[in-house]
């Protein structure tokens, strides 16, 4: 018996060196790149303005092909264009509202990852926008500037629709985020950072389940720009990252090691700007940096070898070439944001979490009709998510949190700020303060689950509803009769 297992193993060692024999070394693109594609910036979306303010957007979900090579046609997904979508820019307090048009031939959802509105509104599973159909949220942007995206969210199939490229960015300014670098495309850049495997015709391999993480790519992509540069023409700038990929965590920094300037996490900006050399992210996590440029010189964003499971592997990103001569910009704030620091009750609420291997939190895997969690609108609570296997991250939907402690240590210092999305490396244990959202509706369920989206999918998910405050007990009693009921 014991043989046969050896026997299995091996063959499943020869089967995987086989695999990345023709996919080619997943773990680097050092030295493969000519950084010869002039880096693409989504573009922003003009709403349509009615005469109340509120502002309209029409998203529109569809296939079509990209060149990310020469002369090779990619097919691929996209919104309003054939790979990523706009850019949505918005500020607080601004009423919006959608047209989300699905003319893709299968069903799919929109959710708005880091923005805190309704729970009909959220785009997760229970809101399908079935293949022709059109779905149409609105909300009141209420939250502090920040970075924020979207992305499909149907169960069992976010990975795919995202990989194939459904996602974009969704910026919230404030009085405060404009004293920061604000000109888009000129001194405030998004790059949204994914990592692929082509085929050799060049379509996308679509393996999701290709290793215990999901996929991790050998190519990588920033704002849908394979091998891509861009042309620095101010002394300072803001890049707003977004870590799009399925599975790959990226430690983030420069090829000459220097220092940069973070200026904001997922969900918002930091009391004050940090000096970084290094950032770690994880999928689905963003961060505000400030970048100091000389004229005429050069430098690549690079992602650093890390550990093992989902940081494995080293990248370049973007080759940055300062022009010979920039413009220069007025001088970073001291104080970036005056919200305040999100603070739990002496006697706030526990709860626990598992992970584990298996795609299941608490040992249960995701179901679209269970209920796991009541929390009262406006609760401040402290989640305490222990890792006990692989690489995980945690994304609460609706709320903000921040990280009280990692394994009883303060957490690093780039992830101090506010945030929405949390990686917990094996073995770790996080406490997180988190503040809920205001909308109570007990009908419609929001999800925390792992934004490794290969996880998400095969159920490392559950669902919480956010009720009026005081019913909790009475709302959880009526969801247990209903189970048993069922
Ligand atoms: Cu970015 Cu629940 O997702
Ligand atoms: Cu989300
Ligand atoms: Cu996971």
């Amino acid at each position: 018996m014991k043989r046969y297992y050896q026997l299995l193993a091996l063959l499943f060692v020869l089967l995987s060196l086989s695999l990345v024999g023709c996919e080619g070394d997943t773990s680097t693109n050092v030295g493969k790149l000519d950084f010869k594609n002039s880096l693409q910036i989504p573009p922003i979306l003009e709403p349509i303005t009615d005469s109340d303010g509120k502002k309209h957007f029409t998203l529109t979900m569809q296939s079509g092909t990209t060149e990310f090579f020469q002369e090779k046609q990619t097919p691929t997904w996209g919104i309003n264009g054939s790979y990523l979508g706009p850019t949505i820019r918005v500020s607080r307090g601004d009423q919006v509202s959608f047209d989300v048009v699905n003319n893709l031939n299968e069903d799919s959802t929109l959710h708005w990852h880091g923005m805190r509105l309704p729970a009909v509104m959220d785009g997760g599973p229970h809101q399908m926008i079935e293949a022709g159909a059109t779905w149409k949220p609105n909300w009141t942007i209420e939250q502090p500037a920040a970075t924020t995206w979207y992305h499909p969210h149907l169960h069992g199939k976010t990975a795919l629709h995202v990989y194939r490229g459904l996602a974009g960015l969704f910026i919230i300014d404030d009085e405060e985020s404009k004293k920061l670098p604000s000109e888009y495309g000129v001194n405030d850049i998004p790059i949204i950072i994914q990592d692929k495997i082509f085929k050799g015709d060049g379509s996308f391999n679509e393996n999701m389940g290709m290793t215990p993480f999901g996929l991790l790519g050998n190519q990588i992509l920033v704002n849908g720009t394979h091998d891509p540069y861009l042309e620095v023409t101010t002394s300072q700038v803001r890049f707003r990252l977004l870590n799009g990929s399925n599975a790959r965590a990226y430690n983030i920094g420069f090829s000459d090691d220097r220092s940069f300037s973070l200026v904001g996490n997922d969900a918002g900006l930091l009391p004050e700007p940090v000096n970084l050399d290094r950032l770690l992210l994880s999928p689905g996590e963003r961060a505000e940096i400030v970048v100091q440029f000389n004229a005429g010189e050069e430098t690549i964003l690079h992602s650093f070898a890390g550990k093992d499971g989902i940081e494995n592997g080293e990248f370049d990103l973007v080759k940055m070439i300062a022009d010979n001569r920039l413009s220069t910009s007025s001088q970073l704030p001291n104080r970036l944001t005056a919200e305040p620091p999100i603070e739990v009750p002496e006697n706030a609420k526990v709860r626990k979490f598992e992970l584990t291997t298996k795609s299941a939190i608490n040992g249960k895997k995701m179901e679209m009709d269970r209920i796991d969690e009541v929390v009262p609108a406006g609760a401040r609570e402290i989640w305490e998510i222990t890792n006990n296997g692989w690489d995980h991250n945690f994304h609460i939907h609706d709320a903000v949190f921040t990280v009280i402690d990692k394994n009883g240590k303060l957490p690093p210092i780039y992830e101090r700020g506010r945030k929405d999305t949390v990686f917990i490396p094996n073995g770790t244990s996080v406490r997180l303060a988190v503040d809920f959202g205001s909308y109570p509706d007990p009908d419609t369920p929001y999800m925390y689950h792992c934004h490794l989206l290969y996880h998400e999918d095969s159920g490392m998910m559950g669902q919480f509803i956010i009720v009026e405050p005081g019913t909790e007990s009475q709302v959880s009693k009526q969801l247990t009769k209903g189970r048993h009921d069922h």
